[in-house]
């Protein structure tokens, strides 16, 4: 049987609090009877007037990094503890961009995750290739260190509390979607990754989102797929009137 969906916009470096609570507002009515979870990673500065407002809807509301220790003299980073006081339920973690802009490596971002669990907050970790790894038939090889060295030392009860999500980088914020059957074989082949590492079970239960240029017309297509569970929405959740169309058309697919 397919899982529920699960539909999660990251806004990045998007939105002052005022624009975000306005956006909730309006899109939390709208959605009360559809029957799919839906996320938004936010910036840290609305996390807590943002998980206020959406208080007793549908909406969940969480961050999109954090650091891998519990406190201490990180000067300007943020600890998973103050994430969860201020009401965030999840955290996006292994960002492409946290990844190539910040130099983030798989061993920092698996502390993260653990730290992430630890701390109650649900890890959404990213994974994908370059275009330069896909163009050289690098994809399999890099998935499989990414998962293997991001998800070292976890337990295979906490695995199933983790979401992954693919995202090839070539098709995040380039308009250039994967293509169905292309996602498709690579959420099989993630989760038969899975599957050697953690079981079957585990395999069967975990989340697996796709990422990359996810917009209102290719969604239900992208979950129609066996191993596709949700999506991570970049771009296309920062308008409330392509967020909602994607989550409408997100239903009863
Ligand atoms: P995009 O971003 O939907 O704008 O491609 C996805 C992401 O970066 O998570």
């Amino acid at each position: 049987m397919k899982k529920k969906y699960m539909i999660v916009g990251n806004w990045k470096m998007n939105k002052l609090i005022e624009e975000s609570l306005g956006f909730i507002k309006k899109l939390a009515p709208e959605i009360t009877d559809c029957d799919v979870d839906v996320l938004l990673a936010v910036p840290f500065t609305s996390i807590h007037p943002t998980s206020k407002a959406a208080e007793k809807t549908k909406i969940i509301i969480g961050a999109q990094n954090m650091n891998d220790a519990r406190k201490g003299a990180f000067t300007g980073e943020i600890a998973g503890i103050m994430l969860e006081e201020a009401g965030a339920e999840f955290v996006i973690l292994g960002h492409s961009e946290r990844r190539q802009i910040f130099h983030e490596t798989n061993d920092f971002i698996n502390k993260k995750v653990e730290r992430a669990l630890q701390d109650d907050l649900m890890p959404i970790l990213c994974i994908g290739e370059t275009k330069e790894e896909k163009d050289k038939n690098k994809t399999e090889e890099v998935l499989k260190k990414q998962i293997k060295e991001c998800l070292d030392k976890i337990s295979k009860e906490d695995v199933e509390n983790i979401k992954i999500a693919y995202e090839p980088i070539w098709a995040i914020g380039t308009g250039e979607t994967a293509t169905v059957v292309y996602a498709e074989k690579i959420h099989k082949f993630i989760r038969e990754y899975l599957k050697q590492l953690f079981g079957k079970k585990c395999a069967d239960n975990i989340y697996i989102l796709y990422g990359g240029s996810v917009t209102p017309e290719n969604v239900s297509i992208l979950l129609k797929q066996k191993d596709i569970d949700g999506v991570l929405v970049g771009g296309a959740s920062l308008d409330l009137e392509s967020f909602l169309e994607i989550i409408k058309n997100s239903v009863g697919v």
